[in-house]
């Protein structure tokens, strides 16, 4: 963050580096964060106007994710603790574009999602269904050089969550992004085609009409493995990114 202490002047070769810019999401565009039919957001959501995050160098450069640590295993979430998770296995795969279609690379995607019964592996899930040993629902990989990533995991089970009488969340898995700057971050849900519990979710109800085939995953025939998977694609669009350079201190930026 800005500081107010003078700073000595910068060398020539740092005066004149280029930072990256990102949009500014439109006012308009900002998906809700507070939803009356999504009761605890009333608990969660800000009540204050989020403040923008400044652009400068520690923004736009970091973080660095440390991607030597990930390994092939952390891709596949059948496998855990020395077995095979119960279910339906499914591969899920596909692309990290931005708003122009070209791919993100190096993009840190996280997923985290109930078990096949459609239990978390929590403190805080009491819902009466079996924790399977072999599964603890959570993976990553960064994307390829094409943006692309996949996982081989299990098929979600819906799950009770209290927010009004027989209220199921349809299936789906959490996914975090993580590019190359701190602005880059989305965290996101993903679901399955032609989901019965769709109409009650009002969780899956907050994202805009227009938007909300995005959300929903493709099932492959191609993809899926004889004897082995069911796959589904699910590409993920960013927005674009700003090409104009800046080299002033329009943000009150002093790197
Ligand atoms: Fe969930």
């Amino acid at each position: 963050m800005t500081g107010t202490t003078e700073r000595a002047p910068r060398p020539a070769s740092e005066s004149t580096l280029i930072l990256p810019r990102y949009l500014r999401e439109a006012e308009g565009k900002k998906t809700p964060v507070g939803f009356p039919d999504y009761r605890s957001t009333a608990l969660r959501a800000p009540l204050r106007t989020p403040v923008d995050l400044p652009q400068r160098l520690t923004e736009v450069t970091g973080p660095v994710l440390g991607e030597d640590r990930i390994t092939d295993a952390d891709a596949d979430l059948t496998l855990r603790n020395g077995g095979e998770a119960v279910g339906q296995r499914i591969l899920v795969y596909g692309r990290v574009l931005d708003s122009g279609g070209r791919p993100v690379p190096d993009a840190l995607v996280e997923i985290w999602q109930a078990n096949a019964s459609g239990r978390y592996r929590h403190v805080v899930d009491t819902f009466p269904a079996p924790v399977d040993p072999h599964f603890d629902g959570l993976g990553r990989v960064v994307t390829d050089s094409l943006g692309r990533y996949e996982f081989m995991t299990i098929k979600p089970g819906a799950y009770p969550w209290g927010n009004h009488h027989n209220a199921w969340r349809p299936a789906h898995i959490h996914f975090s992004l993580f590019g190359r700057a701190f602005t880059q971050r989305l965290v996101t849900q993903m679901y399955f085609p032609g989901d019965p519990l769709f109409g009650q979710d009002p969780i899956y109800n907050a994202i805009p009409d227009e938007a909300r085939d995005r959300a929903v995953s493709r099932f492959s025939l191609e993809r899926s493995q004889d004897n082995w998977a069911l796959a589904f694609e699910w590409n993920i669009v960013l927005r674009g990114r700003e090409q104009t350079p800046f080299e002033t201190q329009d943000d009150g930026d002093v790197a």
